[in-house]
């Protein structure tokens, strides 16, 4: 190995994730926004501020700003040091930085003003989807040239995980992007039909697959052990875990397409690809959690431990929802109904959120040479007040969601509940509808 002194770039990962909590406060702000006008339609202000152009506003800033940024500050932090590199070059650090920040505020003027290509989490015109294949490719080329030059021959897991994360997310953002421009901020997707339906969730799926969950498990597997001040319960787990969830999780796309025109033969492959989902996602949980194992002392005072703990449960409650929402039957229920938004954030806040809170809380101190946190206590009340959120989002979108599907399929003196399978299809398909239309035909 090669004994010269490696200086690691810092100054980089302060600035991803001072950008990922100024980006988290304005996207969860939004949330809160859309929120509202979904309960009160008053507080949408036509046309810019409705609701339908502020919920893609939400969606890419939390997943793209708040998640992204996090996700680079902890790809940066530990792939130097897993490496024992600085990475390979700095002004393509800066350039990935200043690049990202650029497209986000590119998205936050746009999505307002109604430029929108429509496919969710893939809303931005094509100048944007230009400018973020080549910030990505910038971020790719970084990162590999740090893996080229690195001073430790074996590669933890953790880097594993990240190279998964920058091959998929390229292959899948040029694969759903693919577009003929037909002005500066117009373009035609050249899928059509069921195929852009396929590609769209092929993409979104693993959206979450490849960038709410992948890079967040190698986050995992570098900062619970180090935290922890032990090594991680099983390597030979994480390495099982590892290639399962990339092979499976490929293929489960059609599940956001059940009871579509997509062949039928192809929604029950999604459906039982992400049943099999489960077992990969619960090894990860069950490695990340006995991780843990004998410091449960120091998990009752650390609030770093607290959120790592609580983070990789939620991840276990979210990948246990997701394969049975995933059964067609739940989700004749489910789908279009609050019980997904549910889902969506028990995820998205509770894994993602929480393991951002505590990689923060674990970095600030070392970043800034503090040594340790302004305050304990208003971590911990944070950890509190987060969990007790996240469980009552979860809780009443169960409830509200649940109930909102079955009465969906409730009978109606016009329309009962179909017993054959292709007009059970239809009943839930159009069940709303009639059943709105139905009643209204009652009361005239
Ligand atoms: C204060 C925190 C948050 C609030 C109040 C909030 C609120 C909302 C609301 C009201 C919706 C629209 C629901 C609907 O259309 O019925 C939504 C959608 C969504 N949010 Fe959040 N959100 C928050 C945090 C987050 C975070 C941190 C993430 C991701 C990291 C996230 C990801 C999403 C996604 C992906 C959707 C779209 C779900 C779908 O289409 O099924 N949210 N959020
Ligand atoms: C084994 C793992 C998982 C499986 C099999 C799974 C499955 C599903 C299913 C079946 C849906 C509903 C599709 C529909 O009816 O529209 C869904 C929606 C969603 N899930 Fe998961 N899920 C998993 C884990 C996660 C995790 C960990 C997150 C977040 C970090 C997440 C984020 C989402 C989002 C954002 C949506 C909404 C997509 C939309 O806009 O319609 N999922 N998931």
């Amino acid at each position: 190995m090669n004994k010269t002194r490696v200086t690691y770039d810092d100054q980089i990962v302060r600035w991803f994730m001072t950008a990922s909590i100024g980006w988290g406060l304005v996207g969860m702000l939004v949330g809160v926004l859309v929120a509202l006008q979904l309960a009160f339609w008053q507080v949408n202000i036509p046309p810019f501020l409705n609701f339908g152009r502020l919920r893609p506003l939400h969606t890419n800033a939390v997943i793209f700003a708040f998640v992204g940024n996090m996700m680079f500050a902890g790809v940066y932090y530990s792939t130097q040091r897993l490496m024992k590199a600085r990475m390979g070059s700095d002004l393509l650090s800066k350039i990935h930085f200043w690049g990202w920040q650029l497209i986000i505020v590119a998205a936050a003027i746009t999505l307002p003003l109604g430029f929108t290509q429509g496919k969710e989490y893939a809303e931005l015109e094509w100048p944007i989807d230009l400018a973020i294949t080549l910030v990505w490719v910038v971020f790719a080329v970084n990162f590999f040239w740090t893996l080229a030059k690195r001073n430790e021959k074996h590669l933890y897991v953790a880097l594993w995980f990240y190279i998964a994360t920058i091959i998929t997310i390229a292959v899948l953002h040029i694969v759903n992007s693919l577009e003929l421009p037909v002005g500066p901020f117009k373009s035609y997707s050249i899928w059509g039909g069921v195929q852009d339906a396929l590609v769209q969730w092929w993409y979104g799926h693993n959206a979450v697959a490849f960038f709410l969950t992948t890079p967040m498990l190698g986050i995992m597997y570098y900062f619970v052990p180090k935290a922890a001040e032990r090594p991680v319960y099983s390597y030979r787990l994480s390495v099982i875990h590892f290639w399962s969830l990339v092979f499976l999780y490929i293929w489960a796309g059609p599940h956001h397409l059940l009871y579509t025109a997509l062949p039928d033969w192809a929604q029950t492959l999604g459906m039982i690809f992400s049943v099999m989902l489960w077992a990969p996602s619960w090894g990860g949980m069950i490695n990340g959690l006995l991780t843990l194992r004998g410091g449960w002392e120091k998990l009752r005072n650390d609030p770093v431990l607290k959120f790592f703990a609580a983070s990789v449960t939620f991840y276990g409650m979210s990948t246990f929802e997701g394969p049975l929402l995933s059964v067609k039957s739940v989700n004749g229920r489910a789908h279009y109904s609050g019980w997904i938004i549910g889902h969506v954030h028990s995820g998205a806040l509770g894994w993602n959120g929480f393991l951002a809170a505590g990689m923060f809380y674990w970095l600030a101190p070392r970043l800034w040479g503090t040594k340790k946190l302004h305050s304990v206590s208003a971590a911990n009340w944070h950890f509190y007040l987060g969990t007790f959120g996240i469980l009552l989002y979860m809780t009443s979108m169960w409830v509200g969601g649940i109930t909102q599907g079955l009465m969906w399929r409730a009978p109606s003196p016009t329309r009962g509940p179909s017993s054959t399978r292709a007009s059970s299809r239809r009943s839930w398909r159009f069940g709303p509808c009639t059943t709105r239309a139905s009643s209204a035909a009652r009361s005239t």
